[in-house]
């Protein structure tokens, strides 16, 4: 069975809540039933934190073990050289995702500081990005 780790970063956790005219109103709770069950041979661990260090220590546990791993740093995404570093250091592939299209927002998002190392960037579909990085994946 392959293992795919998604892993959310900071204000994920208020999916549905939180500006829904641009995250959309459906939980990531909810939306991760759906998606395993339309992956029902793919193991889809999830993780969710605030905390920058957490979300390091997350890829570090799982990246040399997991199939892949689908990472929304959220707005540490913009910020973070040691995501960036974080990433470099495991072997798994790493998709980074948005819900929504940074490109199409304030400056300050336009510039992700983790997209390098990673193997891919999906951004711009919704909920969907994370099934489209699935997909990627697979
Ligand atoms: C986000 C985009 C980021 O700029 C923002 O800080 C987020 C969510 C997205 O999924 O669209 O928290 O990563």
């Amino acid at each position: 069975m392959k293992i795919i780790q998604i892993i959310n970063g900071p204000n994920l956790n208020l999916l549905g809540r939180r500006e829904p005219g641009v995250y959309g109103s459906r939980s990531f709770e909810d939306y991760l039933k759906e998606l395993r069950l339309r992956y029902p041979d793919v193991q889809l661990d999830y993780f969710q934190s605030n905390c920058e260090g957490e979300l390091i220590n997350c890829i570090h546990a799982c990246g040399f073990e997991a199939d892949g791993i689908i990472l929304n740093a959220g707005a540490y995404t913009h910020t973070s050289v040691a995501l960036h570093d974080a990433i470099r250091a495991v072997t798994a592939p790493v998709i980074e995702v948005h819900i929504s299209n940074v490109h199409q927002r304030e400056e300050f998002r336009h510039r992700s500081l983790i997209s390098a190392a990673c193997r891919g960037v999906i951004c711009g579909f919704g909920l969907d990005s994370y099934r489209l990085a699935v997909e990627a994946l697979l």
